[in-house]
């Protein structure tokens, strides 16, 4: 819909816990050794967590420093979204916990749930509301603690997850201005939704001791399916971005893209015919943090001095559903 205006960043900001998982940490865990790790996900370490902090603790973090970044108060925001699988509770959603801690009252809080495509999701959300004219700054934030969801006896799945938040400010600017927000595109296929699940805590599964004694509580995954499915709506998604603004993979300056498997990020590198130089790799810090792992790739481009302002950026993700998305801005 063409309307006076578009979206664009006002500002960003992370947070990771300081716990640190190693790779041999983990080895001490499971049956596991850091080379395989390295070599099959490129991950090194993890955040996780602290007893006591909860996932809109990191919210609060990640977006005191998104707030300041965009020199912003809580009480500029009309809006807040927070993308994750992982909230404080099922009810009320994490959003309101945020709003609270943040010291505001009023305005609309909605957790916004596509797993690891979570933010993207969010992102289109805020972006619509925002080109409507409804709201002016929108707080979006990204944020797991998934430690909590998975079995550290399992290590196809325990080796691959971390904790952490990302957050953005977005605004308003005019249409017609250079830099922000040029289209969103999202996607699903429910058909291969039995891929990446954590059956129990919903109304299928109500938590028991069956439960508990079957593990159900823990996600399960069948990775090398995910794999696959991962590499390919991934390409097909940053495609769909460049297509639809009619705009070549060599005008992109940096592809910001979900973090799940280093291996996955050069496949779609090559797939999509753009150097590996240019995509944003994160997680050798911080692992899979599914929602979060967009905006803090993203910060970790801006603090490392690669992603300026004026950049073309494409964002892609995917994740359990099977969701998926792309992002094309101007930062
Ligand atoms: O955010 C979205 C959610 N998830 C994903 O994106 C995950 C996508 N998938 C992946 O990243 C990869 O499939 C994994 C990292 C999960 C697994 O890597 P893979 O190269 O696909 O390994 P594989 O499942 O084909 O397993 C190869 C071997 C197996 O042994 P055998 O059968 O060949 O003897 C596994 O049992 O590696 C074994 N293996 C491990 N060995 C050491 C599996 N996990 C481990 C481990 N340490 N942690």
């Amino acid at each position: 819909m063409r309307t006076p205006f578009r979206s664009k960043i006002a500002g960003i900001g992370s947070y990771l816990p300081k716990k640190i998982l190693s790779n041999s940490d983990l080895e001490k865990m499971v049956e596991t050794n850091d080379q395989w790790i390295r070599e099959r996900t490129g991950i090194e370490r993890r955040h996780l967590a602290a007893e006591g902090e909860y996932t809109s603790d990191l919210c609060l973090h990640a977006t005191e420093r998104a707030l300041q970044d965009a020199k912003m108060n809580s009480s500029d925001l009309d809006l807040i979204l927070i993308a994750t699988s992982t909230p404080d509770q099922v009810m009320p959603n994490t959003a309101t916990v945020l709003q609270h801690k943040l010291g505001i009252s009023g305005i609309p809080c909605l957790d916004v749930s596509a797993a690891c495509s979570g933010f993207v999701y969010a992102l289109s959300v805020a972006d619509q509301f925002i080109r409507t004219g409804t709201y002016k700054n929108i707080l979006i934030v990204g944020a797991e603690i998934l430690h909590r969801m998975v079995n550290y006896k399992d290590r196809e799945t325990c080796i691959l997850f971390g904790d952490g938040a990302g957050a953005w400010i977005m605004t308003q600017t005019d249409f017609d201005s250079p830099d922000g927000l040029f289209s969103t595109h999202l996607r699903a296929n429910g058909e291969v939704g039995d891929l990446f699940i954590l059956p129990a805590g919903g109304s299928k599964i109500p938590y028991s001791q069956e439960v508990l004694d079957k593990g159900q509580h823990y996600v399960m995954m069948k990775g090398r399916e995910i794999f696959r499915h991962a590499v390919r709506t991934m390409t097909e998604c940053c495609q769909l971005a460049l297509k639809s603004n009619s705009i070549q993979s060599e005008q992109v300056d940096w592809v910001v893209p979900h973090q799940a498997n280093v291996r996955i990020l050069d496949s779609v590198a090559e797939h999509f015919g753009i150097p590996k130089e240019k995509v944003i790799v994160s997680l050798r810090e911080t692992g899979n943090t599914s929602a979060a792992s967009i905006p803090l790739a993203f910060d970790m481009g801006v603090r490392e001095g690669k992603i300026k302002r004026g950049q073309m950026i494409l964002i892609a993700a995917f994740g359990a559903g099977l969701t998926s998305g792309s992002a094309l801005m101007r930062y």
